[in-house]
């Protein structure tokens, strides 16, 4: 049976001006079809933007949300291109993808929302559901349980979500997170707060007292750099329970292009395995990937537009 090579684009909400570079890479990669993990687009125009660059390659486009689009404007944008191209797929509806040798299995949404509507978790009513919130926006309830009756071959299954499942390693896995927490227990882009500290200090200090005093100055504005894994716990428990081991996320910046297998141990790209956890790149940093499957094995491929 042929190698099917899906590129992988997600998290391009902040820069979005690396699309059309990683669009025209995985063009000249000859890959068969796309999928767009989240964080596609902050705003309805946005997403329009990213539909219409990746319409170019004219190829099976699925289509999910992370944590950044808004039901309102993702459902609005994503329906009318959908109308228009017949390649264009939204997973939400077809959470399922059956092909030959394996199958897609998508989990929209993300279990932290940054000004999008798509939540995902364990929620006791089997369903997925759009609810009203109390500011009278949409909310779509995206369930980690439909993962119970979507999944009928483990072996076969790959899952596709913006957010990875937890792991316990923070040297290698695909759910490192660094992030800084204020006092009142806001937490926000350790990489953001990193930055504007150094922009406050570098003209008083030089690198080597920057990199030194960096968590006390920090500390000194009211927030705590941190380390963490933190993917999601149910998530965990579902890919285990269910017998998947092999699964796409995005969603941590810092993690872009790691990939490694259920234990954590690193999985070398091009290498045809059974068992991998890939953060595919987020496009913001001029990165995607491309999965390639040969029955029940995968390999990956990192694209970075920057080299
Ligand atoms: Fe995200």
């Amino acid at each position: 049976m042929a190698i099917t090579k899906y590129g992988i684009i997600s998290d391009i909400h902040k820069k979005p001006e690396y699309l059309d570079q990683i669009v025209n890479k995985l063009k000249v990669e000859e890959i068969d079809k796309l999928i767009l993990n989240g964080d596609i687009g902050d705003s309805w125009l946005k997403i329009f933007r990213t539909l219409e660059v990746v319409s170019k390659l004219d190829i099976e486009t699925y289509i999910q949300p992370g944590s950044h689009e808004s039901v309102e404007d993702y459902s609005n944008v994503v329906f009318s291109f959908c109308n228009k191209y017949s390649n264009f797929i939204d997973v939400i509806k077809n959470q399922k993808i059956e092909n030959k040798d394996h199958d897609l299995v998508f989990l929209p949404g993300s279990d932290f929302l940054a000004g999008g509507g798509y939540l995902l978790g364990d929620f006791e009513e089997w369903d997925n559901a759009v609810c009203k919130t109390q500011s009278d926006e949409f909310n779509y309830l995206s369930n980690i349980r439909v993962l119970d009756t979507l999944v009928s071959d483990p072996d076969k299954t790959i899952s596709i979500c913006h957010v990875p499942r937890k792991f316990n390693d923070l040297d290698s896995s695909v759910d490192y997170a660094y992030f800084a927490e204020s006092a009142t227990g806001i937490v926000t882009s350790g990489e953001v707060i990193e930055k504007a500290v150094r922009r406050e200090y570098s003209s008083h200090m030089n690198k080597l007292q920057l990199d030194r005093n960096l968590d006390k100055l920090a500390f000194s504005h009211g927030f705590t750099f941190k380390r963490e894994n933190r993917g999601n716990e149910e998530l965990a428990k579902s890919y285990e329970s269910n017998g998947i081991t092999k699964a796409i996320s995005g969603h941590f910046h810092e993690s872009s292009h790691r990939a490694h297998d259920s234990n954590s141990i690193l999985v070398p790209e091009g290498q045809f395995t059974d068992n991998l956890f890939y953060n595919s790149g987020a496009a913001d940093y001029g990165l995607a990937g491309i999965l390639c499957v040969d029955g029940n094995k995968v390999a990956y491929k990192n694209i970075n537009v920057k080299h």
